[in-house]
């Protein structure tokens, strides 16, 4: 097993794992330093092309950003999503994921869903391809966004394909939007790092989607912590390069060949 996979591996229960989505290679090479997984995630089909769902992100898409990405994750584990119906069969899911990582020499995909994605899983691994699992609100599949396991029966089942996922050899799980109870039972449960979001602190890690986190996009979720306002400093950069313009303050002789 790569090395990177088994460092991950060994945090559980001793420090905490740092995740930050990245799509290209300018916010990788920035936060690469504080994170110990980079995830190009598909939620780049809604933050940076407005679709209503990661319904619409191609296999195209995310080899591309994550071609981007590649050049700027030095020392991070990086991980790229594998795409809504990229992955509907062992067959299918082999040759894409095999795609997705000779093209952008990533470490590990992601792929959503429990009991019905195993013998992906299995496949994916026996082939030496890392796999990381997704349980909670499945986006790619999900008809609303509500947190899970609040009903007995559906704590249950994501319970059963924490420990189904574990079996299978995924190196981590992420955790999107637990009650907070049961992702401190799974996190208790399975011997493999959860990382969490919007499901507690009991993870192991926490991932967050990089773009909320620094205020460029503007949704509003309860998981979501705004730790500074880029918007802000785009907006005052481009009104004083307007100013500057318009007052021929810029260029001067100093920009001027
Ligand atoms: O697509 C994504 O960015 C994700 C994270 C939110 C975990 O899957």
């Amino acid at each position: 097993m790569q090395k990177k996979i088994l460092t991950i591996k060994s945090k559980k229960n001793k420090s905490k794992i740092i995740c930050l989505t990245a799509y290209s290679k300018n916010t990788a090479s920035i936060i690469d330093k504080h994170c110990d997984i980079i995830l190009v995630g598909d939620s780049l089909g809604s933050v940076l092309y407005n679709f209503s769902s990661t319904k619409k992100v191609t296999l195209d898409m995310m080899i591309e950003h994550s071609k981007s990405v590649r050049m700027g994750v030095k020392k991070s584990l990086m991980v790229v999503d594998m795409p809504h119906n990229t992955y509907r069969n062992p067959k299918e899911a082999l040759s894409n994921a095999k795609k997705i990582i000779s093209k952008t020499k990533c470490d590990a995909i992601k792929l959503e869903g429990g009991k019905k994605v195993v013998q992906i899983i299995k496949t994916l691994i026996k082939n030496k391809i890392p796999v990381m699992g997704h349980l909670g609100v499945l986006p790619q599949s999900a008809t609303n966004f509500k947190f899970k396991g609040k009903e007995t029966a559906e704590r249950k089942i994501i319970l059963r394909d924490s420990k189904l996922l574990e079996e299978a050899g995924v190196f981590s799980i992420v955790l999107e939007c637990v009650e907070s109870s049961l992702a401190k039972e799974i996190t208790k449960t399975v011997k493999v790092p959860t990382i969490g979001i919007g499901a507690s602190a009991y993870c192991d890690g926490q991932v967050l989607v990089t773009d909320d986190l620094i205020g460029l996009n503007k949704i509003k979720a309860r998981f979501v912590k705004r730790y500074s306002n880029i918007e802000k400093q785009i907006n005052d950069a481009a009104l004083k390069f307007k100013k500057d313009v318009v007052t021929s303050k810029f260029p001067t002789k100093k920009h001027s060949y």
